[in-house]
C-alpha cells in the first residue's frame, strides 16, 4: 500500500481543514461531523449516517440498535477480521460462523440458511476485500427468519450495491480502508430512523441531551478532526475505486491469472488478494524481488483460541481460502512499471497453469 501517494493532492486542503477544526473550539459533535454524515449518507444513498469512533463499535453499536442482546445467535463468516465476530461477542451475543462461497469468499446464503436456529436475531455478512455479498440472497434468508441483516462494509466504501438493503451497515475509516482518516473512525448507515435515533443515544454515553440517560451506551463518537479529513477525502473515494478497478483489470491483462486464481470481477478492490497452492513459495519470491504481500486471514475465526468455547464447525471453504489467499500489492497511485514487476515476481516460481 501506499497511502501517502494517493493523498498527495488532497493534503494542503485536509492539513487546512484540520487547522480550521482547531480555530474554531469545536471538537466533539460540531458541525464537521454533522456535515459529514449528511455527504456521506448522500454519497452512499441512504437516509442516515451516525459517526462513531472506529469500525468495531460501528459494528457494536449496530448490533445493539437492531436489537441484539445477550444471549442470542448472530451469524457470520469465520473468514474476516476479527472484529466482525469480536463485536457480537461483546454484544453478549453468540457468534455463529458460517462458510462463504469460493468464488467470493463472502458468506454461503445456503450455510447461512442452515445455521438458523430459534435463538438466531441477526446475520453479519462481510464484503471482504470489497467484494459485494450476495445480499439479494442474504436478505431473502434474513426476511424468511425475521433476522436483522447487519452488513459489515468495512472494506467497501462506495461498493455498488452495499449498503442498501441490509437493516444496518456499518464502515471503518482506518487509514488503510478505501475512505481513510489519520487515524481511527467509523460509520453506520442505515435507512431506517429508529436505527438512526438508538445509534445516536448509544454513541453518547445512552443519552440524546447529555441530561438524561436512557441506555448503558458508550463514549463513541467520530471527533470534529476526523470528520474534517474525511469530508476532504469523500468526493475522492470514486476515482480512487475507479484506479483500484483499473489496476485489477491490468493484472489480468498482464497475464496473472494464468498462474494464480484472481479476485471475483467487481466490488472496489480493497485487497487485491489472489489464490494459489504455493503461497509461501510466492510471498519469497515477492519479498526477494521488493514486492510487499500480505496474508488475510492465515487462522480463520473459528480456530481462534478466543472461540475454542463455541461447538466445533466445518467450514472447509473458509480453510482453503486461509490456507491459499495472498494480498497482492493494491492502491489507487499503483503504476503500470509497479505491477510488471508483481506479475514478474510471482510468474517467476509458478509455472503456468
Ligand atoms: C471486516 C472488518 N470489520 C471491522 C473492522 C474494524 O474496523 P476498525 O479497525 O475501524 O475498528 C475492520 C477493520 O479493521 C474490518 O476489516
Amino acid at each position: 500500500m501506499d497511502l501517502q501517494g494517493q493523498w498527495t493532492a488532497l493534503l494542503p486542503a485536509a492539513r487546512a481543514a484540520l487547522l480550521d477544526v482547531v480555530d474554531s473550539g469545536r471538537f466533539i459533535l460540531g458541525p464537521q461531523v454533522a456535515a459529514f454524515e449528511q455527504e456521506a449518507a448522500a454519497a452512499l444513498g441512504v437516509a442516515h449516517a451516525v459517526g462513531v469512533a472506529n469500525g468495531t463499535e460501528a459494528l457494536v453499536l449496530a448490533l445493539r440498535a437492531v436489537g441484539v442482546v445477550p444471549g442470542d445467535e448472530v451469524i457470520c463468516p469465520a473468514f474476516t477480521f476479527y472484529a466482525t465476530a469480536e463485536a457480537i461477542a461483546a454484544v453478549g451475543a453468540t457468534p455463529v460462523f458460517a462458510d462463504i462461497r469460493v468464488g467470493d469468499y463472502c458468506l454461503d446464503p445456503a450455510a447461512v440458511e442452515a445455521a438458523v436456529t430459534s435463538r438466531t436475531r441477526a446475520v453479519v455478512p462481510v464484503h471482504l476485500f470489497g467484494h459485494p455479498a450476495d445480499i439479494s440472497a442474504l436478505r431473502a434468508v434474513c426476511d424468511r427468519h425475521g433476522l436483522a441483516l447487519v452488513e459489515d462494509a468495512a472494506q467497501a466504501f462506495g461498493a455498488a450495491g452495499v449498503a442498501l438493503r441490509g437493516d444496518v451497515s456499518t464502515y471503518s475509516f482506518f487509514p488503510t480502508k478505501n475512505l481513510a482518516t489519520f487515524g481511527d473512525g467509523g460509520l453506520i448507515v442505515t435507512s431506517r430512523e429508529d436505527v438512526a435515533e438508538t445509534s445516536r443515544t448509544l454513541r453518547f454515553h445512552g443519552s440524546r441531551d447529555k441530561q438524561t440517560f436512557t441506555q448503558v451506551g458508550y463514549n463513541s463518537r467520530l471527533d470534529e478532526l476526523h470528520a474534517a479529513v474525511l469530508r476532504v477525502f469523500l468526493p475522492a473515494v470514486a476515482g480512487w475505486n475507479t484506479a483500484r478497478t483499473a489496476a485489477a483489470e491490468r493484472y489480468r491483462a498482464l497475464g496473472l491469472g494464468e498462474v494464480v486464481g484472481l479476485p471475483p470481477d467487481g466490488g472496489v478492490y480493497h485487497l487485491y488478494v489472489v489464490r494459489t497452492s504455493s503461497r509461501a513459495a510466492v510471498a519469497d519470491a515477492c519479498r526477494a524481488a521488493g514486492v510487499a504481500t500480505g496474508v488475510y486471514y492465515a487462522t480463520p475465526l473459528h480456530r481462534q483460541p478466543v472461540f475454542a468455547r463455541l461447538p466445533p464447525r466445518d467450514l472447509p471453504v473458509t480453510d482453503a481460502a486461509a490456507d491459499q489467499c495472498l494480498a497482492l500489492p493494491m492502491f489507487p497511485t499503483i503504476s503500470e512499471a509497479q505491477q510488471v514487476a508483481v506479475v514478474a515476481a510471482v510468474t517467476g516460481v509458478l509455472a503456468p497453469a
